[in-house]
């Protein structure tokens, strides 16, 4: 399938780190190695870029990214409106503070939040009825990929966002992760995850027809980092990365943005 068409991602996910003082030394430092200006910000056309950052963060985030072009999401949502719901954060609170994208499902929030298929699902209505792009998180256990069940359990997982998605499928982004390879240092090989990424958009054209699943990003997250995006990104149906550890760092990152521009 055509890969001209999608136009590549580059989102850090920081998870439970950094604090407001942190943010314009990162900023300065990354947009610098990155050769990013403000005037330039409107014709970065050749790849986009996204922090996805705690919720104390995302003022402040906003404020320093958004004049290059950078875009801040949140790494969770409530899938309700507003109520009783003590810790949590709704769409209408994210685009209160000017944010507009979020990771749903992430592994992490699935297995240590006991976030189930049937909450992620809602979580992605809630989004696209909100106005705020879903990155879509999926990916299987080292059990599961050692008992051969990868693609049942992506495919499950897949349908039931698609199923959340309803009409609005080319709105969401996917990032596919395998739990094994989160934070370990043990990135999927480009082989591996193409293998994988090519299945996801095959589910998606089955499901939504091919113009979407042309059309749709599928992130790779998992160790990914500057010595291994390039080999990653050279597979056809991998556009781009969703990055843990390396997005803290803002030499690396950039150098990853660098390499990742067409
Ligand atoms: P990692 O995390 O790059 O540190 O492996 C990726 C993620 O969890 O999104």
């Amino acid at each position: 399938m055509a890969t001209s068409t999608r136009r590549r991602l580059m989102a850090g996910n920081w998870k439970m780190n950094k604090t407001n003082a942190d943010l314009s030394a990162f900023f300065e430092a990354f947009c610098r190695e990155a050769g990013l200006s403000k005037s330039s910000a409107a014709s970065s056309s050749e790849i986009e870029i996204l922090f996805a950052a705690p919720f104390t963060l995302l003022s402040k985030t906003n404020e320093l990214a958004a004049p290059f072009g950078i875009h801040t999401a949140a790494q969770n949502i409530h899938f309700e409106e507003n109520g009783a719901f003590t810790g949590e954060t709704s769409t209408t609170m994210l685009k209160d503070v000017g944010i507009h994208w979020t990771l749903v499902g992430h592994s992490e929030r699935r297995q240590y939040f006991a976030e189930s298929d049937e909450t992620v699902a809602k979580k992605i209505t809630k989004c696209l009825s909100s106005g705020i792009t879903p990155i879509a998180c999926l990916g299987e256990t080292r059990a599961e990929r050692e008992s051969g069940t990868t693609e049942s359990v992506v495919e499950r997982q897949l349908l039931a966002i698609l199923n959340a998605a309803s009409t609005q499928v080319e709105k969401i982004v996917i990032a596919y992760e395998p739990v094994w390879a989160i934070g370990t240092g043990l990135a999927a090989t480009s082989a591996q995850a193409q293998d994988v990424h090519r299945f996801i958009r095959a589910i998606v054209a089955k499901k939504s027809g091919e113009k979407i699943a042309s059309e749709i990003r599928i992130l790779y997250g998992g160790s990914a980092n500057a010595a291994n995006i390039a080999e990653l990104l050279s597979q056809p149906d991998i556009d781009g990365a969703l990055v843990g550890g390396a997005s803290l760092k803002p030499a690396e990152f950039a150098q990853m943005v660098i390499k990742g521009r067409r």
